[in-house]
């Protein structure tokens, strides 16, 4: 066991996981802080930096971390179907003084929305999350969106979201590309999604019972969700928008098939 690895007299060492879960998702993604901020550029200049936003499936919140660093009269709500990163990002970055909320909720839920009566949300964002949604579950999240938020407000969504079956040649490339990148694992070594899962939860049953993470409930969440690998891509995400209420939608940043889409209510 390494020091960072180990429970320490002073208490766990969260922020060693939450650092190695930003590794492992920019393994997948090395452009993953680039898109951060255009996103945070796009929300300061039409919304402002004393704004509320919803950081929508915040895994460990590592969104709603870098928002509230640089931006200090703001304030964030992490919303997540998953018990053990949530806990993993209370741990680790508390309530930052009444700016930070997170809440558990399923965004296949109907009723998700209730959590957030009497918030008026500014902006909407949200990372390598939504294409865990089927297209039918997408259209209405895209609908509960846009009746939630106020006139002007915006949605961000940071996110794999593939061409269209009319452009096999762009589709490959896209495929090609992304192939390269993940044998990085292999390569240099570098730890996977499923690896870093194996670890925290090997790091979690080590420490005393009272400190442990809630993989059990997690166990149970995932065995209720539904999973379709049918993935919407550019296109539909942008008709999805457009056909919900916002008043525009469409690109402002992508690399190949990593894309930054932004709605506008
Ligand atoms: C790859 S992680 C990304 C987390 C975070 N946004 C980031 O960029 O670091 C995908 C997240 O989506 C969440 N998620 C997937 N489906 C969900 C759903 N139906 N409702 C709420 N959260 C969901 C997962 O629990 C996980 O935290």
């Amino acid at each position: 066991m390494t020091t960072t690895e180990s429970s320490t007299r002073a208490g766990a060492d969260w922020a060693h996981w939450l650092d190695r879960w930003d590794r492992q998702q920019t393994a997948y993604l090395p452009l993953r802080e680039a898109r951060f901020e255009v996103m945070f550029q796009a929300v300061e200049r039409l919304r402002g930096r004393e704004v509320t936003i919803l950081d929508l499936a915040c895994g460990p919140a590592s969104l709603s971390q870098r928002f509230l660093t640089r931006n200090p009269a703001a304030r964030s709500i992490g919303v997540d179907m998953d018990p053990v990163l949530l806990e993993l990002g209370r741990r680790n970055l508390g309530d930052q003084d009444g700016r930070l909320t997170l809440r558990r909720a399923d965004l296949t839920d109907p009723g998700w929305t209730d959590l957030l009566a009497g918030e008026r949300i500014d902006a909407v964002l949200t990372t390598t999350a939504l294409h865990w949604l089927a297209a039918d579950q997408l259209v209405r999240l895209y609908r509960q969106l846009a009746d939630l938020l106020p006139e002007g407000a915006v949605f961000l969504d940071g996110d794999h979201m593939a061409y269209d079956v009319a452009e096999p040649t762009l589709q490959h490339l896209a495929l090609m590309m992304k192939a390269e990148r993940e044998q990085v694992f292999e390569r240099d070594g570098d730890e996977d999604y499923a690896q870093w899962w194996t670890a925290l939860e090997a790091y979690s049953e080590r420490l005393d019972e009272r400190e442990r993470l809630p993989f059990a409930e997690r166990r149970d969440v995932l065995r209720e969700r539904r999973v379709d690998t049918r993935r919407a891509g550019i296109a539909m995400h942008i008709t999805a928008l457009r056909d919900a209420g916002f008043a525009e939608a469409g690109q402002i940043w992508g690399y190949f098939e990593n894309r930054v889409i932004m709605g506008v209510r």
